[in-house]
């Protein structure tokens, strides 16, 4: 299966994409967790994807897009099926994952769009935490963990990320709007789009998805 996942910031895409993980054995694929991975190791690329990363807009396009083909050239797991979480962005970008697929002969099957109300995403990105060694996610109300602070699954540090600070949110929900919203259509169009009601609680959502994805 070949998943693209669609919403905007704190939808859930990654929660979903790691309940539906094992489930279905998919390479997950964060270009946000990529970028963070860059960061953490101090790399060029690292170093110009955090000026865009903490004001809350898009690391550019030539980037990305470079760093996704990289990995569909070189990493054969892809080849047992993915969800792209974060990626594609922009339509150029869409256009370009269309060019890359098609050279590693790996077309996309569905693109999942998880629609959130504006008051969800804003109480679940401002609750949010996350595993600094293992990227668990977790959430002071919905998914606490049970020791604060720590992971229940590796034991490691918990932390807020930089760009959940109220502005930088509102920053990446415009951008959201006005760069990302409008490939929705690029994909109705296409004929591979299902949307999904990612209001509801995370195990209600996972399970939908996978009748979903099995119907
Ligand atoms: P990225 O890391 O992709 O961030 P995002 O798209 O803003 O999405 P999030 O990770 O914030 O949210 P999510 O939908 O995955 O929600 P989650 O599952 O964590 O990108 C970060 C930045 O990198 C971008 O702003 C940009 O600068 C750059 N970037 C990345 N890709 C790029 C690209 N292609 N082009 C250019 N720049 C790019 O859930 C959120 C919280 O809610 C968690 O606490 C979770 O526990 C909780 N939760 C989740 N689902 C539920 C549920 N159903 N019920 C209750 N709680 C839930």
């Amino acid at each position: 299966m070949k998943i693209v996942l669609l919403g905007p910031p704190g939808a859930g895409k990654g929660t979903l994409a790691k309940g539906l993980k094992d489930h279905f054995n998919l390479m997950h694929i964060s270009t946000g967790d990529m970028l963070r991975e860059e960061m953490k190791n101090g790399t060029d690329l690292g170093k110009e994807a955090k000026k865009h990363i903490e004001s809350g807009g898009l690391v550019p396009d030539e980037i990305v897009t470079k760093m996704v083909e990289s990995k569909f050239k070189n990493d054969k797991n892809t080849k047992n099926g993915f969800m792209l979480d974060g990626f594609p962005r922009t339509k150029q970008q869409a256009e370009d994952l269309d060019k890359i697929l098609a050279k590693v002969g790996q077309p996309l099957d569905c693109v999942l769009s998880l629609d959130a109300s504006l008051s969800i995403v804003l109480e679940r990105l401002t609750g949010r935490s996350v595993c600094r060694a293992c990227g668990a996610l977790y959430h002071i109300k919905n998914m606490p963990s049970k020791k604060d602070g720590v992971c229940d699954k590796c034991g490691g540090e918990l932390y807020q990320r930089a760009d959940d600070n109220e502005k930088t949110i509102k920053n990446r929900m415009e951008v959201y709007s006005k760069s990302t919203e409008p490939i929705i259509d690029f994909y109705k169009n296409k004929g591979l789009l299902k949307s999904l009601d990612a209001n509801k609680e995370a195990e209600e959502v996972r399970q939908y998805t996978i009748k979903l994805l099995n119907g």
